[in-house]
């Protein structure tokens, strides 16, 4: 079985099935797997908990430094802990996700999440299987050395009812209405900052997820992983 050998990164808005195929691919391929929207998610956690007002961005950068965060890069089971307690699930719920976006427009924030997310790279390149990041700004501004750049999109349509199929399927309740709204609202947010604003990197190659499936997304990637030379 061939192995990934580099960086693969996964940019793109929320909805284009980033995560789901970004861990089959890294499985698929012997590679770590980081998931750097998790790392955000989880400073929002811990931002809620300490009942900081998330529009104060001093006080945001407070809770950030003092969160103790830890990523497992197992793409079968990703683990995000703070300070030693597991929240993954914690922190997929429509609170974190309605403030999220608000904490990772803080640049202090982003710095000191793009200084962690370098040394886990680095540190995943020293074990055979490379590693495949997925987020926002992978290509243009945490990793813009990776081997492949890809930018997932798909239509507001097709990402706000993967959205609320994963939401139900995961026990949170949500109709396609809101999610809809939330989706777009979040896209405008996150593309709109000033710090490291989602969009393409110039040399990332472009896949429109609308009407593939995860299988059919897993396939166009590991054809790119394929023509640049990335297996070894
Ligand atoms: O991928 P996700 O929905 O879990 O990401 C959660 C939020 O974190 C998203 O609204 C944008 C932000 N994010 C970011 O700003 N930069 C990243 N590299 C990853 C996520």
């Amino acid at each position: 079985q061939a192995r990934l050998r580099g960086v693969v990164a996964l940019d793109g808005p929320s909805g284009t099935g980033k995560s789901t195929v970004s861990r089959r691919l890294a499985a698929e391929l012997g590679a770590a797997y980081l998931d750097t929207g998790a790392m955000y998610r989880a400073v929002t956690l811990a931002v809620l908990r300490a009942e900081v007002d998330t529009g104060d961005p001093a006080e945001v950068t407070r809770v950030a430094r003092a969160a103790r965060l830890t990523m497992g890069t197992d793409p079968l089971a990703p683990a995000v802990l703070l300070d030693d307690e597991g929240v993954e699930q914690q922190i997929r719920g429509p609170e974190v996700t309605g403030a999220v976006s608000a904490v990772s427009a803080v640049a202090e924030v982003r710095e000191l999440l793009v200084a962690t997310q370098r040394e886990l790279i680095a540190g995943a390149l020293e074990e055979p299987g490379g590693v495949v990041v997925e987020g926002r700004d992978i290509g243009t501004v945490v990793a813009p050395e990776a081997g492949l750049k890809v930018y997932l999109t798909a239509s507001s349509d097709a990402r706000a009812l993967r959205r609320t199929k994963q939401d139900s399927s995961e026990g949170r309740d949500g109709d396609l209405g809101s999610t809809h709204a939330d989706v777009v609202r979040r896209d405008a947010l996150d593309s709109g900052r000033k710090v490291a604003p989602l969009r393409r990197a110039d040399d990332a190659m472009e896949l429109d997820t609308t009407e593939l499936d995860v299988a059919g997304v897993v396939e166009q990637l590991n054809k790119l992983v394929e023509s640049r030379d990335l297996l070894g």
